[in-house]
């Protein structure tokens, strides 16, 4: 009976790539050490912080330790983040090519542990063994990424920790956080402090760079990349709200808004919006270190430009072709200056088609921009609505919470939506660096409502992102046992009315 039950597959999400159960049990307790090669430490700690609270294990370091941490760069079919975990009765080896790999292998043993191991609080009684397996895990994608709009709703960075901390459990590797939007404006910008102070309010507040800062750097513990989003030059009327002087109509005082939908406020295209942009993302860089910076793009109405004559002299002195020119001409002076600084500029695209050639795009409208664009030669980052935006509510039922109206993104559609599907050539599909879904907050009033909408759906986009076999039966097994992690750290199944409606609570 002892081999069946030990030979049962462990129920991991995502799934690993490969993975073979084998005979017998290896068990943690208080004589357990660690062996730790160069380069393992960061894996090391993080395994002491996610299983210190609930097991209570402290892990010490000893040269001959049973559970051994290496990184070898060798083994280089295990790519950037892959790992290879043998479990054996009596010994445990992680090894991987990079630290990074390292950090997704010790999710595996936190998901391989029992589920009381996720408890944020101390846990009697439980033997905290894992079942012996080998696994070599490799993911389909380099990209594996969530964007939180804490514009339209504000979260605290305790809800955003917490967040990566999730994020990192399910080996999804970028939080793309919305940091500004016509209803709110939250990275602090030195030079401009009327941003946070007048565009901050009312819905919410704003970040202090210390406070991202940190957040970075436990992000970056948990192998996730935070990926700043500022937009321009629509969606900007919280900035305008703050500084007049960079719209098109500098006598004219707005309010931060406060409706949903696309504002007709946008940026003038004189010199000082321009350089406004450039000192922002300067700031934006210093405080983050990814290596891509998203900067908008979409959703400009160009009805100003059209109106303004400093947008009209503009496009003369520019040689474009009218005032619909001024949007990819903006995007390129303001993805230059990224390029320059030595980042990767990132924009939303509406059709595949416009933004300057060297920006990764994120096409949201229509998965169909994502092959547009790869043809074209851009980088591509899936984020089709119909299968990626978790605002709107997850399944029909008249049950579910107030959300985005319009479709359904149900747990099927998020798992079968390929972000390269095989009808694209080899080409085109190489282009694409992954996916991630979308949580805009118009709807999404508090941090538990939040957590609701994002699972089990980005359970579906990790597997699709890491794993890609989209075999829905057997994550709908796996998900049955992983939903009990998912209730052990507190993500609610269900949302109760004051829940709903409630103020932010975590
Ligand atoms: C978007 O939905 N505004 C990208």
């Amino acid at each position: 009976m002892r081999t069946l039950r030990a030979l049962r597959t462990p129920a991991l999400v995502p799934e690993p790539t490969q993975l073979t159960a084998l005979p017998g049990r290896f068990t943690f307790d208080e004589t357990t050490t660690l062996r730790i090669a160069p380069g393992a430490h960061g894996a090391a700690e993080l395994l002491r912080t996610l299983l210190g609270p609930a097991t209570g294990l402290r892990l010490p370091e000893r040269p001959d330790g049973p559970v051994v941490l290496a990184v070898d760069p060798a083994l280089t079919g295990l790519g950037e983040e892959g790992y290879g975990l043998t479990v054996g009765e009596r010994g445990v080896l992680l090894r991987a090519a990079t630290p990074r790999g390292l950090l997704a292998g010790v999710q595996t043993l936190r998901q391989l542990l029992p589920v009381e191991a996720l408890s944020e609080h101390p846990v009697a009684g439980v033997e905290w063994s894992v079942p012996c397996v080998q696994i070599t895990d490799v993911p389909r994608f380099s990209w594996r990424g969530t964007m939180l709009d804490v514009s339209r709703t504000f979260r605290s960075v305790d809800f955003l920790r917490r967040y990566v901390d999730l994020l990192a459990l399910h080996k999804l590797n970028v939080l793309h956080l919305h940091l500004t939007d016509d209803q709110g404006w939250r990275m602090p910008v030195a030079a401009r402090p009327r941003l946070t102070e007048i565009g901050g309010h009312p819905h919410g507040g704003a970040y202090t760079r210390a406070e991202l800062a940190a957040l970075v750097r436990h992000a970056a513990e948990r192998g996730i990349t935070v990926v700043p989003e500022i937009e321009m030059p629509g969606h900007v009327r919280a900035a305008l709200a703050a500084y007049p002087s960079l719209g098109n109509r500098p006598d004219r005082r707005l309010p931060v808004w406060d409706r949903w939908g696309v504002c007709d406020t946008v940026l003038g295209v004189h010199d000082e919006a321009l350089d406004f942009c450039r000192d922002v993302l300067d700031e934006v860089m210093d405080v983050f270190p990814s290596p891509y910076v998203h900067i908008g793009g979409e959703e400009c109405p160009t009805t100003e430009w059209h109106a303004s004559p400093a947008a009209r002299r503009r496009v003369a002195d520019e040689g474009l072709d009218g005032p619909d020119a001024l949007h990819g001409w903006f995007m390129e002076r303001i993805g230059r200056h990224l390029l320059d600084a030595g980042r990767h500029p990132l924009g939303w695209t509406e059709t595949g088609t416009d933004l300057p050639p060297y920006f990764t795009v994120m096409p949201w409208r229509d998965s169909a921009h994502g092959r547009t664009a790869a043809r074209r030669g851009h980088e591509v980052v899936m984020a089709p609505h119909r299968s990626t935006y978790l605002d709107y509510p997850q399944s029909a039922s008249p049950d579910e919470p107030p959300g985005q109206p319009g479709a359904v993104v149900d747990l099927r559609t998020v798992l079968r939506t390929d972000p390269a599907p095989a009808h694209w050539s080899p080409e085109e599909s190489a282009r694409v660096l992954g996916t991630q879904a979308q949580l805009w907050t118009e709807y999404v009033p508090t941090g538990a409502h939040a957590e609701y909408l994002a699972f089990p759906r980005l359970c579906a986009l990790a597997e699709t992102a890491w794993t890609g076999r989209r075999d829905w039966p057997g994550f709908q097994a796996r998900l049955r046992h992983h939903r009990t992690r998912l209730d052990t750290l507190g993500v609610p199944r269900r949302l109760s009315p004051t829940s709903v409606q409630g103020e932010e609570s975590s």
